[in-house]
């Protein structure tokens, strides 16, 4: 492991498990200094004290704009500065609701817009001044293949990644002269350890290996990887892309 990310102040947001939970475990690796904000900050502080050295968590609801100025102020104030910012926050439980337009219940799509696309915009708003501030800085969002797919179902939980992805660039594009960049991962099926905990049944798996070229599902490092990648200065010159990290899953 490389020690590209050395003292990088970075927040990781919706963090406590899964994909941000990797990546928390992958850029302190690194050498980054984290903040671990989750809505579910038992999990982020058992993280954190988990891993132990430059790292806390902070109680974060994305869906709160009160919550998120709180927590970003709080963050960067411990941190002392901010140089990255990972927002990987998503309300998955909407998912098992989310039908097709026509039956999609409204309150389905309300909240999944709330956190998965509003809370990412409030996110961005309350750290951009301090990335600015410092003169240059990169932001990392998670979307997801299925902005991009085209599926039969699941409507609002693409609509909602679909514009991250347009949030995304423009970020890029008002504040990259400034020494912003972002991008977005988009990850393919990625089996995080919760998942893996609660049962993959055959069918999944066998219908997400047959997609993709490559011997094996996602790994939630797989997605770690590729965000420190864009942290670090090994990304400097990267801004405005939607990453597939996906195993081939959408050639
Ligand atoms: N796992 C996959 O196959 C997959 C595929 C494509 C995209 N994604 C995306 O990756 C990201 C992480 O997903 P995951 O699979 O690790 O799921 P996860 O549920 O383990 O992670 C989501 C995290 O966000 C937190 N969160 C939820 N609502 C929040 C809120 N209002 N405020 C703050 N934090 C909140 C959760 O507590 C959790 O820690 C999501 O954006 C998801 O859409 C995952």
């Amino acid at each position: 492991m490389t020690d590209r990310l050395a003292r990088r102040r970075i927040i990781v947001i919706g963090s406590a498990t899964g994909i941000g939970a990797a990546t928390v475990r992958r850029l302190m690796s690194e050498g980054a200094h984290v903040c671990a904000a989750d809505i579910n900050v038992k999990r982020a502080e058992a993280l954190a004290q988990e891993i132990g050295g430059n790292i806390f968590a902070l109680h974060i609801d994305i869906a709160d704009e009160a919550s998120v100025t709180a927590a970003i102020t709080e963050a960067v104030q411990r941190l002392g500065g901010l140089d990255g910012v990972h927002v990987n926050a998503a309300d998955m439980r909407q998912l098992l609701h989310d039908s097709t337009a026509i039956d999609v219940d409204l309150a389905v799509f309300d909240r999944t817009i709330a956190v998965n696309l509003r809370g990412h915009l409030l996110c961005t708003r309350a750290v951009l001044p301090h990335l600015l501030a410092g003169g240059s800085g990169a932001i990392v969002y998670t979307s997801s293949d299925a902005a991009d797919w085209g599926e039969p179902v699941r409507p609002c939980y693409a609509m909602a990644k679909s514009g991250l992805n347009a949030l995304m660039r423009h970020v890029s594009a008002a504040y990259g002269k400034q020494g912003i960049t972002a991008n977005c991962i988009a990850p393919g099926f990625t089996v995080t350890p919760e998942m893996a905990d609660h049962g993959i049944t055959d069918l999944t798996m066998d219908h997400f290996l047959g997609l993709g070229h490559s011997p094996r599902v996602g790994e939630a490092e797989d997605q770690a990887a590729m965000v420190a990648h864009l942290l670090s200065s090994d990304g400097r010159w990267i801004t405005g892309q939607v990453y597939h990290v996906n195993g081939g899953q959408m050639l």
